[in-house]
């Protein structure tokens, strides 16, 4: 028997002026986009937007429904926008924020899955950038180091 471990490095910045600029410009977009945000159940309104390789951003935001497990959550209605509108272009870099400043917004299990899903899909790793509460931001480098021993189409092979 052998015990293993998983670590894994993530930046975090306590407020967003300390960040680059690559990286604002994608934020403000998923602030943007809490403007379209469909909460009237949960009141949590998210945000997302999506930076792909040939430099367009998609936005995203949930999207309620009285039925709730028909609830689209902000990241996958994202990357579902940047699958129709740009099919040849990876997503690259997506960020995700809320309308509620004082907690984290990290992705669900679910997204976790999507996000994961569209990186072996284009094969590129997509940096992830999420709301820490009062203004932070944490910045993981693949949604992998979230989903450690993610399950994956090379698995039904
Ligand atoms: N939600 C998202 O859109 N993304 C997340 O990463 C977490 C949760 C939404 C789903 C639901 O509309 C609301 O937040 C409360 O769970």
């Amino acid at each position: 028997m052998q015990k293993q471990k998983f670590t894994f490095e993530y930046l975090r910045y306590d407020n967003r002026e300390e960040i680059s600029l690559k990286y604002r410009e994608i934020l403000d977009r998923a602030e943007e986009s809490l403007n379209f945000s469909y909460a009237p159940y949960s009141n949590f309104r998210v945000g997302t937007a999506v930076g792909l390789e040939n430099g367009a951003i998609l936005i995203g935001s949930n999207q309620e429904n009285a039925a709730y497990p028909m609830c689209l959550c902000a990241e996958r209605s994202a990357l579902a926008l940047a699958a129709h509108l740009h099919p040849q272009s990876a997503p690259i870099m997506m960020a995700v924020v809320g309308a509620k400043k004082d907690c984290l917004i990290a992705p669900c299990g679910s997204c976790r899955q999507a996000i994961w899903e569209t990186e072996q899909r284009y094969g590129r790793k997509i940096e992830l950038l999420v709301q820490a509460p009062q203004g932070g931001i944490l910045i993981f480098e693949s949604v992998g180091n979230l989903l450690p021993f993610g399950f994956s189409g090379s698995d039904l092979k």
